[in-house]
């Protein structure tokens, strides 16, 4: 397996210095999209794919966005090096604005910028070696300096003892590794992701992003990656920021968005990780209109946004049981995300004997629940149980 720390300053001289190389140190952020908008006109009509977009992408960072198909992912990126035109407002690379550059600054800067894309688009009569030297040979580099980048970005991505291999006998995983060394191969200082890990299993996704993620803090290097996957976003990302129909909905640090969404789109993307009710706990559930008589138990959603430190669930727990009542957690999870534990649990507490007055029920319930937001950021009553 490659060691990264091994790795040879391949990142210092590019055998092709764009010219965009001048520009590359100072204070810019990486890239910023400065209120773009992007309409698409065609025989049938117009599309607007993109309005109004500011973002700033930090040197160094890991920045995702995220929306669902058609929001304009793919067409933001393709800004960045050039491959479309915004209608409106500009992008900048390093402090550059791209709509500015001529032909050749042009191409100059898209070597700067590496690509990775979902169906890694490799050439299949050529093997792994050669797949990632290509880019070097068309830009004319000497041999010896192509076979040294090569080897070291092998090294990088783990692929060495595949290096002679034809991209036909690769898994998903590895194909991705050759998309992503043949990324670097200029030694960019910007890498562009497309759904990288989006044809991959979810095992695959895992050691890419990891891949990913080490390039990233080994190499300082900016990557600006899309998904459609909130869970891509929590593993690898500093920084999100959720497009919804060309409109960036949401936008900051990754364990902010997903400890305290505030957009619905953003809510229906975090769904697939967020610990819904099961079933058979919300067939039980009655509504808190329906006044128990005999022993019942209210069922409250419990959630924790990681702004207030680590949950604790002793507190809670006694806020809950008071008069020695019965506190139980059903159902739900803490996940770390950038140091910050947040999550969502759903417990049950005791209510004292039930005598069907609807007055002292809803003073205890007051009472619990007042409790228990001293520990929780959200305390909501689902209903009894
Ligand atoms: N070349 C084009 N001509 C006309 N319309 C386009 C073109 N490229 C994209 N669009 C439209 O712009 C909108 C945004 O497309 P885009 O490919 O950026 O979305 P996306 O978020 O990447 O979607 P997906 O997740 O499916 O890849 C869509 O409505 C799409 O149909
Ligand atoms: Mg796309």
């Amino acid at each position: 397996m490659s060691t990264l720390l091994d790795l040879p300053r391949f990142i210092e001289d590019a055998p092709v210095a764009g010219a965009f190389s001048a520009q590359r140190s100072g204070t810019h952020p990486a890239v910023v999209f400065d209120n773009v908008g992007k309409v698409f006109s065609g025989r049938t009509g117009t599309q607007a794919a993109l309005a109004n977009v500011r973002l700033d992408v930090a040197r160094g960072e890991v920045f995702g966005i995220i929306g669902r198909s058609g929001a304009g992912k793919s067409t933001l990126l393709r800004l960045v090096n050039g491959l479309e035109k915004p209608t409106s407002g500009g992008v900048r690379v390093n402090g550059v604005s791209v709509g500015e550059l001529d032909e050749r600054a042009l191409a100059g800067l898209r070597r700067r910028i590496g690509m990775v894309f979902q169906h890694f688009n490799l050439l299949s009569a050529k093997t792994v070696r050669e797949n990632i030297a290509l880019p070097l040979r068309i830009a004319g580099a000497p041999k010896a300096a192509i076979d040294a980048k090569v080897d070291a970005l092998l090294e990088l991505v783990g692929l060495t003892a595949k290096r002679n291999a034809y991209p036909a006998s690769l898994s998903g995983g590895q194909k991705q590794r050759v998309g992503i060394a043949r990324g670097l191969v200029h030694t960019p200082d910007l890498l562009l992701c497309d759904e990288a890990t989006s044809a991959l299993d979810p095992e695959t996704t895992q050691s890419i992003l990891a891949l990913l993620r080490d390039i990233n803090r080994r190499l300082g290097l900016t990557i600006l990656l899309i998904t459609h996957e909130m869970e891509v976003i929590r593993e690898v990302c500093d920084t999100v920021a959720v497009l919804e129909r060309g409109e960036v909905a949401e936008t900051g640090a990754v364990w902010r968005i997903f400890g305290d969404p505030q957009h619905d789109a953003t809510r229906a993307l975090l769904r697939t990780l967020v610990h819904d009710l099961p079933a058979d706990l919300s067939a039980r559930v009655r509504p808190l209109s329906d006044i128990p008589h005999g022993d019942a138990q209210i069922l409250l959603d419990v959630r924790f946004n990681g702004a207030n430190g680590e949950p604790d669930l002793g507190g809670l727990a006694q806020a809950l049981g008071v008069e020695g009542g019965k506190v139980n957690f059903v159902h739900g999870g803490i996940d770390r995300i950038q140091g910050h534990a947040q999550g969502r649990l759903v417990v049950t507490a005791q209510l004292k004997s039930g005598t069907g007055d609807a007055e002292s029920i809803h003073t205890q319930i007051a009472t619990l629940v007042n409790g228990a937001r001293r520990y929780a950021n959200y305390v909501e009553v689902l209903g009894y149980v």
